[in-house]
């Protein structure tokens, strides 16, 4: 199909310094969880967003020195000359799709707790980071930098600059951002110092414009220079001079960078999740550089929609548009626009799953895009799939997340796929879940594979049809998927943090029974050892429906998982703007005469609370009733031509939406396949130059 004229715009080259970007599609710096440990499957993930039409394809933070040294979160590093081939990798895999390869060099100085290198961190004033996330918590202070560490940082961000070059990046980045070092000197609360590097705005930003000068010296003119900058802090400040700090900030800098790339400042607001934070999130922050500086501005905000896209590039905001989470939901968003197909995008949910992938340090996972980080080692690509390996039929039972995934990658192998669905609708736990506040944006999830498997001829989806074991044994079919999903039990918790003792009396609900419309009366307690977003968000739900709601839980925080998807912050303004009392370190014991009683986790004193509903939100049990009915009638199976009855989603192992996305279609790459190729290949670091 042909391009919408109204996107043409966003296919326009950009010139950027000495390099010209194919078009405004950038994607931005984002860690994915691969280090240089893991060199194939981080060029070949990059690689296939260049494949996919990015005109520019970023690294995550890159250290330049063992003194910035995040483990155990997964960062890349090019301390010395031994790391440029890892980095090679990927630039020579960039540039085989005409994308421009660019990489962020980092050094972390007071955020880092260098707990592998065991070097004391520094920081502009030896000002601590008294960070609440367990992640970046530490317990060792940075110490303050001199005149010769400031020397030093600047010949090594020139050094990388200069291995940067030599691995081939055409954008070599000089990142202020997030709370990392020369953020740290942009900031008085960091920054103390009396020198020429504190003080005055002039002073604070003296050394991002050093960074900037020897990375251009470094560099030779052969690639742009960029500046990642945070800009939500400084636009809060006022100035004598301009409108805020940060307008002053930008005024000094204008055109020292070849290219503004600007961003907020905690993961939270930068990388908000969608229950929160709408596209575009950030204009308000960072709308104004562009009529400072005369160089091209990246920016960020979950952008999906090309009309918004194009919108941000013809009101002035943005010359490109920067994507993490969208490039990492669909790496050929740009292709699909190009093609016309942009209702074939597979639009991030801005459910923040990616982000916790880097908080746990694992290769990242999306929940729309099960093929993220299985590019190289498992060889799945995320617009091709090999052919059916067998004329197979295939009764996928269930339509939720897990189920409907597995029938379209069934489906566009070329197999004759039935989907049975006992509702009346499909879509499983998602018809109730994306009707809960903030959640109508996960809807995306469901309505992506509707379209897309609506234009399958050889998938049939029937709906409002249950099915017994004996039904599926006279329908005859190859294989039998079951995707019946989990139900939420009426658990208790003990105090070996396990569910423990059932709660079966009247007035006592789950979040199965709310979604089947059970009448719950004030005041409700919801209680909540589920930890992800189900306990806060009911509550939320329950509370603006006029119920008077606590919320109990025996974690230390409300949504205590939320931490690892960016959500917890807001789910605590949630709460509390919704008036929701907020009880932590509390299990409930026992629920009579209109009353919980809560016990302290560590101390177990007691407290009563009045109830007249309790939600419990915590454990689930998997559906699968239905695959121990058939897998108990071996020969029967036989008889009737079924070789496999295999769990998936849910009905194998309750989890989140990406697990049950990922499961469903790891059966459908894997069905027919050789059981030698069926685990991952496993990457390992490049041997070093000098010991080849
Ligand atoms: C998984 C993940 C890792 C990220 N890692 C980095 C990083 O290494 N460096 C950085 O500057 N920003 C990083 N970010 C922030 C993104 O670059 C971006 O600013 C943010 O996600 C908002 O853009 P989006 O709405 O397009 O996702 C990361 C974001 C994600 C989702
Ligand atoms: S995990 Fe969620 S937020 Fe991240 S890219 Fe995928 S859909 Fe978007």
């Amino acid at each position: 199909m042909a391009r919408n004229p109204r996107y043409d715009i966003l296919f326009e080259p950009v010139r950027i310094g000495p390099v010209t970007a194919r078009n405004r599609f950038y994607a931005v710096p984002h860690a994915a969880g691969m280090t240089n440990a893991m060199p194939h499957m981080r060029a070949k993930f990059r690689e296939t967003k260049a494949e996919g039409g990015w005109g520019v394809v970023c690294t995550g933070y890159v250290s330049i020195d063992p003194s910035s040294d995040d483990a155990p979160l997964p960062f890349a590093t090019l301390w010395d000359d031994d790391d440029i081939r890892s980095h090679a990798l990927m630039t020579e895999a960039v540039h085989r799709h005409g994308a421009l390869a660019g990489i962020e060099l980092w050094h972390g100085g007071g955020s880092v707790m260098n707990r592998a290198s065991r070097i004391a961190p520094m920081s502009p004033s030896g000002t601590s980071w008294m960070a609440t996330h367990v992640n970046f918590m530490g317990n060792q202070r940075p110490r303050l930098m001199n005149a010769d560490d400031i020397r030093s940082l600047l010949k090594w961000q020139g050094e990388a600059a200069r291995r940067a070059r030599q691995a081939g990046f055409d954008i070599v980045y000089v990142y202020a951002g997030m709370g990392y070092l020369p953020y740290e000197f942009l900031l008085p609360e960091w920054n103390q110092r009396t020198d020429a590097y504190g003080g005055s705005v002039g002073n604070r930003v003296r050394i991002v414009r050093e960074l900037l000068e020897v990375t251009h010296e470094a560099v030779g003119g052969k690639c742009a220079v960029a500046l990642r900058i945070s800009l939500e802090e400084l636009r809060s400040r006022p100035s004598d001079r301009a409108p805020s700090e940060a307008h002053e900030v930008v005024a000094l800098l204008a055109d020292v960078p070849d290219l503004w790339d600007v961003k907020l400042d905690s993961s939270p607001t930068d990388c908000p999740p969608s229950r929160f934070a709408p596209e575009g999130s950030h204009e308000p922050i960072i709308g104004f550089v562009k009529k400072i500086t005369a160089r091209p501005v990246v920016g960020v905000g979950r952008f999906t929609s090309p009309d918004t896209m194009a919108g941000q590039i013809r009101r002035g905001v943005l010359d490109l548009i920067g994507a993490a989470r969208p490039s990492i939901a669909d790496p050929f968003l740009p292709n699909k626009i190009d093609q016309g197909c942009e209702q074939d995008i597979r639009e991030c949910i801005g459910c923040n799953i990616c982000i916790s992938s880097w908080h746990d340090s694992v290769p990242v996972r999306c929940t729309q895009n099960p093929t993220i980080g299985e590019e190289w080692r498992r060889g799945w690509h995320p617009e091709r799939i090999a052919p059916a390996g067998s004329a197979s039929s295939v009764l996928v039972v269930g339509a939720g997340p897990a189920g409907l995934e597995c029938a379209l990658a069934l489906g566009r192998r070329g197999y004759q796929v039935s989907v049975a669905e006992a509702g009346e609708d499909i879509g499983g736990r998602l018809r109730f879940e994306t009707r809960l506040p903030g959640l109508s944006g996960w809807g995306r999830v469901l309505d992506w594979r509707r379209g897309q498997l609506e234009r399958l001829n050889n998938v049939d989806v029937y709906r409002g049809n249950r099915l017994s074991a004996q039904d599926i044994l006279e329908l005859g079919n190859t294989h039998v998927v079951i995707a019946t999903g989990s139900r939420w039990q009426r658990l208790l918790y003990s105090p070996l943090e396990v569910p423990a003792g059932h709660l079966e009396s009247a007035g006592v609900f789950t979040p199965d029974d709310v979604a089947a419309g059970a009448r719950i009366e004030s005041p409700v307690v919801v209680y909540d050892f589920d930890n992800y977003y189900m306990g806060s968000v009911l509550a939320e739900a329950l509370a603006r429906a006029g119920n008077r709601v606590s919320y109990v839980t025996p974690a230390g925080h409300a949504s205590a998982w939320g931490i690892m998807s960016n959500e917890q912050p807001q789910v605590h303004r949630a709460l509390f703007a919704a008036g929701i009392a907020l009880h932590t370190l509390s299990r409930v014991t026992t629920f009579e005469r209109g009353a919980v009683t809560l016990a302290n986790q560590f101390t177990s004193a007691e407290t009563r609370l009045e109830c007249a509903a309790l939600v419990i939100v915590g454990a689930r049990l998997a559906n699968d009733a239905l695959h121990a009915a058939l897998i108990a009638r071996p020969e029967e199976l036989v008889r009737a031509g079924i070789k496999s009855v295999t769990r998936i989603g849910d009905a194998l192992a309750p989890g989140a939406i990406v697990h049950a996305v990922y499961s469903g279609h790891r059966y459908a790459r894997e069905l027919d396949a050789d059981p030698a190729t069926l685990t991952y290949r496993r990457d390992a670091p490049l041997p070093a130059m000098r010991s080849m």
